[in-house]
């Protein structure tokens, strides 16, 4: 070998153990500027002598010439899901059922590692060289993305260390950091495109690019949590052993992984994970427990698509992706006319999910989404499902634009929109059913008037049937119409008569509340009345007193004097205390 090809050898096997240091120990022995003057020397020597440039040297990650397409690639053996839970109840069930299955649970030992939340990927190498990547596709058939993994500095090119199997597929998850993430985003906002709504998904467009030199400027992760195929060579007799024996031979494993050896310790490790789960620098969206031993899992098998040894146990919250098939306008109790998404049926945490709210037109237009579209929800805690993003990379051909309604589409009359696009109203407050019923529903409800028995299939009935147009006249219901109703028997009949007669005996508070003027909420409710003492004094406040009351602001001062500037709404509030007798202790 001439001398310059074995300096050049020697070089390049130098960067690679810093390689090595830096990424996957986390220890590395060198400053960035003294590896940047090895890589630089490296290239410059590489362009003098072209003939000596090998696959595996790290100057040649990023390949030159863009894809047309991705080719296939079946997967000798397939990539599994995992099966969920989403509580330490389920969790439970399953260790008692791993338990049932083996004749012998005493040395039964768990590998606890992170659901790490990117895109599962196979690296195939042969002899120590990595020759091969693919995504996880179907689990059988995926893509060929190898010249996108080579760009990812912490994926080795060529294994180093002992025992190497001449033919072993490592399997992980590629991930985007959270601040390469938002340097991403912040770029993609400056050079106005597109802009990514969370790591997993900036992930997968940036593995997903044909030409690597897109891919190459993203800062994409990986760490190994598995292997597929192997040939001519052994693993260690444990998950956990071989994790170790990949980070040995230069493969990134994260810090994380631990052995349990009880459901207790399992359960501990879950909390400890989810405490620290915003300060890993990356998104986890949960913890895998699986049975340690390889001989255990053999013995306890798979199911369809996923292991029966292996557990995905869930944190609370996330966002899933599904299909949006309409948008629906409703029409609530104020007239504000707001847009609800019908999904594809999803389940997020156990929960299933039909509906999500869009806000307003402004936001359906921020989203530019179309009917037909993948969209992005999600639900944090116990709020109503909203939708966050759209992938507009999966848009049908089929796809339909959104038509935005001109007209009411319950009582058919002109829509108000505001200048913003962000609140459109229907302008028939008197006599839209949709509103009628949303006043009714309110002017009766728990912290209102407390009418027990008038559900919401009884209201719907009474506004249908043109029995109840204001609140006032629920006051004039009588034993022949409500019996006559569907849902509500002789008995239940006479009950709401009479919680209609004992409704009358009130407390101002409730009666302020109940009249729906849009922003009083029941504490509003409350610290009015306790302003006001009076009934008549608080109709006749002005704006100047009305901002004296604790939380009470511009708006809903304004809300309030123009709720009694409507004649409409003076004749319902005086039928209710002049004819019917509505009274406050
Ligand atoms: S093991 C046979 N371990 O979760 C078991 N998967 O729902 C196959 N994932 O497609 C996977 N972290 O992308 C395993 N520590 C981990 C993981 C993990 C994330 C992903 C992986 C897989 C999906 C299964």
């Amino acid at each position: 070998m001439k001398k310059q090809q074995k300096y050049l050898k020697q070089l390049k096997k130098k960067i690679q153990y810093h390689e090595y240091l830096y990424y996957t120990l986390n220890a590395p022995e060198i400053s960035d500027i003294q590896y940047d003057l090895m890589m630089q020397e490296l290239k410059i020597l590489e362009n003098k002598h072209p003939e000596f440039i090998t696959f595996d040297s790290p100057t040649q990650r990023v390949g030159a010439t863009p894809l047309k397409t991705f080719s296939q690639v079946h997967h000798k053996i397939p990539m599994l899901s995992l099966d969920n839970v989403f509580n330490e109840k389920s969790y439970l069930s399953f260790d008692k059922r791993i338990r049932n299955r083996l004749s012998n649970d005493n040395n039964l030992t768990f590998c606890c590692e992170l659901k790490l939340d990117g895109l599962a990927v196979n690296l195939l190498y042969k002899h120590g060289k990595l020759i091969q990547a693919s995504t996880r596709g179907d689990g059988i058939i995926g893509e060929n993305i190898t010249a996108n993994i080579r760009t990812i500095r912490t994926i080795p090119l060529i294994l180093i260390g002992d025992n190497i199997p001449k033919i072993i597929e490592i399997r992980g998850e590629v991930f985007m950091t959270h601040i390469g993430f938002k340097k991403l985003n912040k770029n993609a906002k400056y050079y106005n495109s597109k802009i990514f709504s969370n790591p997993r998904n900036a992930a997968s467009g940036s593995l997903r690019q044909l030409d690597p030199s897109i891919t190459n400027k993203r800062s994409l992760s990986f760490f190994c949590y598995g292997f597929g195929y192997i040939t001519g060579g052994q693993l260690p007799i444990n998950q956990y052993q071989c994790l170790m024996q990949f980070k040995k031979w230069g493969l990134p494993i994260n810090n994380y992984i631990e052995l349990c050896y009880n459901s207790k310790e399992v359960l501990d490790y879950y909390c400890k994970i989810k405490n620290k789960r915003l300060n890993l620098g990356f998104d986890i969206d949960g913890i895998v427990v699986k049975v340690n031993e390889l001989s255990l899992q053999k013995k306890i098998g798979f199911i369809a698509k996923s292991p029966r040894w292996a557990i995905a146990f869930k944190f609370p919250s996330k966002e899933q992706i599904t299909l949006l098939k309409d948008i629906k306008f409703q029409v609530g109790r104020t007239g504000v006319i707001t847009p609800i998404a019908e999904l594809k049926t999803t389940n997020i945490n156990g929960v299933n999910i039909k509906n999500a709210t869009l806000h307003n037109i402004k936001e359906i237009k921020r989203l530019g989404i179309h009917i037909g579209d993948t969209v992005i929800i999600s639900r944090a805690g116990d709020v109503i499902p909203k939708i966050i993003d759209v992938l507009i990379d999966r848009r049908p051909t089929y796809s339909k634009e959104i038509n935005f309604p001109i007209y009411c589409p319950v009582c058919n009359s002109v829509i108000k929109y505001s200048e913003d696009d962000t609140i459109i109203r229907c302008t028939n407050n008197l006599s839209c059913a949709a509103q009628q019923r949303g006043a009714l529903k309110h002017f009766v409800s728990r912290k209102a008037m407390n009418i027990v028995g008038m559900g919401d299939k009884i209201i719907d009935q009474l506004v249908y049937k043109n029995y109840v147009m204001t609140i006032s006249d629920i006051y004039y219901l009588n034993f022949d119409i409500l019996s006559k109703l569907e849902h509500i028997g002789l008995k239940s009949s006479k009950k709401l008569i009479n919680a209609l007669n004992k409704s009358k005996k009130t407390t101002l508070t409730r009666f302020i509340y109940a009249l729906g003027i849009n922003g009083v909420g029941a504490v509003t409710a409350s610290n009015l009345a306790l302003y006001y003492k009076t009934l008549d004094s608080f109709i006749t406040s002005d704006i100047k007193s009305l901002k004296k009351v604790p939380n009470i602001g511009d708006v809903v001062a304004n809300n309030i004097i123009n709720f009694f500037n409507e004649k409409h709404n003076c004749n319902i509030v005086n039928t209710l205390i002049y004819k019917i007798g509505i009274n406050f202790s």
